[in-house]
């Protein structure tokens, strides 16, 4: 087996709507083929599943589960008038966002349905029930300060010893995009001394848990 990804589902990535560059989705599928043997991979921000794609090509190669957390009504920056807004993922009658069913589109034609398990609501109400280790994270959620905080606060904790912490947006330079993600996610897991960083490609940081055991809170 490569570990690169299947260039079928490379295709269904490429024409999913979303915002996972293809060398950084290359980096989420190559830690997720080393790290679902050990169990779960969790992802928080689903939106259309494109970044759910590269993760569950993984999960098909060598077995195992992708849950993917997400409200499906849009960060701030995905509401209109705000520079991600796609009018086309709007429910005429709510009006509200709605990616729930463009993701369970582009996972059916990715042939991704058993690997690929939706969480649907609050990432924060979801994390408080949450009980199982994970083998690695992925946070992709709200770009703001408080959404950043809580899910750090609230999922960090689950990543097993030896597992993964992907992080997605950091920019430790302001001129490169929002701060949120380094400042209150990338930051505080190096600060708290349970994660070491092991590699990065473009925004996309990855921390690995090398001390401390999943469900342990950390400093
Ligand atoms: C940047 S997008 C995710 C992009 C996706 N990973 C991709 O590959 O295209 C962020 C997603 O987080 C979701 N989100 C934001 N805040 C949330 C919250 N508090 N609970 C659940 N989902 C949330 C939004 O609905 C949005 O779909």
């Amino acid at each position: 087996m490569t570990d690169t990804m299947p260039s079928d589902l490379l295709d269904h990535a490429r024409a999913a709507k979303g915002f996972m560059p293809e060398d950084e989705g290359a980096l989420l599928h190559r830690i997720a083929l080393e790290r679902l043997p050990h169990g779960p991979v969790l992802e928080v921000g689903t939106y259309c599943g494109k970044s759910a794609i590269y993760l569950g090509a993984a999960a098909q190669q060598v077995g195992g589960t992708v849950f993917t957390v997400d409200h499906h009504r849009g960060s701030e920056e995905n509401q209109a008038g705000w520079e991600h807004h796609d009018a086309s993922v709007v429910d005429p009658e709510l009006g509200l966002m709605d990616t729930l069913g463009q993701f369970r589109k582009n996972i059916a034609r990715a042939g991704l349905e058993e690997q690929v398990v939706a969480v649907v609501g609050q990432s924060t109400t979801v994390a408080a029930h949450w009980r199982t280790p994970l083998s690695l994270l992925f946070i992709d959620g709200g770009h703001g300060e408080e959404p950043a905080r809580a899910d750090f606060a609230g999922w960090a904790h689950w990543v097993a010893a030896s597992g993964y912490l992907a992080i997605h947006d950091v920019f430790p330079d302001p001129a490169d995009g929002g701060r949120p993600p380094y400042e209150q996610i990338y930051l505080p897991a190096l600060a708290s001394g349970a994660f070491t960083e092991v590699t990065h490609t473009g925004s996309l940081r990855v921390l690995e848990r090398t001390s401390g055991a999943a469900g342990e809170p950390l400093a």
